[in-house]
């Protein structure tokens, strides 16, 4: 496989977890920094030995001719950045939520389509390593058909005056939770359990210095004919603050159950059986290794010219869940989605 070289736009909180990913993808190389800060760029830079800084999109492309972005700036500026990297038919790794809204995100993802330039979504819940291998389970026929899954999503992050240490702005953004942390599992749950039909959600804010919901209930209804609950809170109290797995699942089958806890490891306990831990390689890294095997996936797909599982269009249709619950949380209704 070639060297695919890229530039990464952004020097904040993530852009760091995004570029140890990178030292580990095979296939792939930082050549340029580019972001609103110059000295933030050059921090970044300089930790992992980038040769290329600067605050200009377009100059940065012209110098390093990339084979493809790393978006990984806040919402409001993806689709600025996207437009240039798409006019220069460069390939684009864009981080979510897509755009600040639905329409914007949908206008990012038919300007890339329009120039047949390939872009792929930084959705990398689904590719945390417990996931993977939980749809193995399914898979393999153990749990027979499955009824129900519930998650409960308990950082416990958000509590007091400075919530969100890592990510301050959090507690300034008007959608919250559902917008910023809930698309993860709505687009894992579609990983894991295919199309989702209908919506019922309730929302609240229970820390006061908070614009946004906090936490969040949403009641899910599957095609496949399963039921779910994605049960989120940011506030109550957790002895492990942002475990491994961010909480815990449970997925109910006709043959038997199944458990992940936060720290990623996976039980199941057949029906008359008792519970047992199932063995698995729990890949190493930031959350299961999620940031590697994602970023790996983009370059895999960019060499092969394979969709990639969270391209534009069909990460939107995980946005559009994001929406649907606002819109239930407001009028108290189940609403549809397809
Ligand atoms: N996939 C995940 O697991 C995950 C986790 C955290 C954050 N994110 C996403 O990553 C993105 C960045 O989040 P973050 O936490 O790193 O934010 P941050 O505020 O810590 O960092 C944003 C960076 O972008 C730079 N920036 C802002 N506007 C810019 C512009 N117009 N041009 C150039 N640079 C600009 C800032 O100077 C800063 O360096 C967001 O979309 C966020 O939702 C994803």
């Amino acid at each position: 496989m070639k060297t695919y070289r890229g530039i990464t736009i952004g020097s904040g909180h993530f852009a760091y977890i995004q570029m140890d990913a990178w030292a580990e993808v095979k296939g792939a190389e930082i050549v340029g920094i580019v972001s609103r800060s110059l000295g933030s760029a050059q921090k970044l830079a300089d930790q992992y030995k980038i040769p290329h800084v600067g605050t200009d999109i377009i100059s940065m492309i012209e110098e390093v001719k990339p084979d493809f972005v790393d978006i990984c700036t806040p919402p409001d500026s993806h689709l600025f950045y996207a437009k240039i990297a798409a006019d220069h038919g460069i390939p684009i790794l864009c981080q979510k939520p897509v755009a600040p809204s639905q329409e914007e995100s949908k206008l990012l993802v038919q300007y890339c389509k329009d120039k047949q330039v390939p872009v792929m979504i930084n959705e990398n819940w689904r590719w945390q390593g417990w996931y993977r291998e939980i749809k193995r389970i399914m898979e393999s026929g153990i749990l027979g058909t499955l009824f129900h899954v519930y998650f409960a999503m308990r950082p416990g992050d958000g509590y007091g005056d400075s919530p969100y240490p890592l990510q301050p702005y959090f507690k300034d953004m008007e959608k919250f939770l559902l917008f910023e942390t809930g698309v993860h599992w709505f687009d894992t749950f579609r990983f894991l359990f295919g199309n989702i039909e209908n919506v019922y959600c309730q929302t609240r804010t229970w820390n006061p210095i908070v614009k946004g919901e906090d936490s969040a209930i949403v009641q899910f209804d599957f095609s496949n004919g399963m039921t779910g609950i994605y049960d989120a809170n940011r506030v109550t109290y957790m002895e492990t603050v942002r475990s491994n797995a961010y909480g815990w699942m449970t997925l109910e089958g006709e043959k038997g159950k199944l458990r992940l806890d936060l720290d990623g490891r996976i039980f199941f306990t057949l029906r008359d059986g008792v519970e047992q831990e199932h063995q698995y390689e729990m890949p190493t890294g930031w959350k299961g290794g999620c940031a590697v095997a994602t970023q790996q996936h983009f370059i895999d797909c960019l060499d092969s010219g394979t969709v990639f599982e969270t391209e534009g269009e069909q990460y939107l249709v995980s946005q559009e869940i994001v929406y649907a619950c606002y819109e239930s949380a407001k009028t108290k209704c189940a609403i549809h989605v397809g």
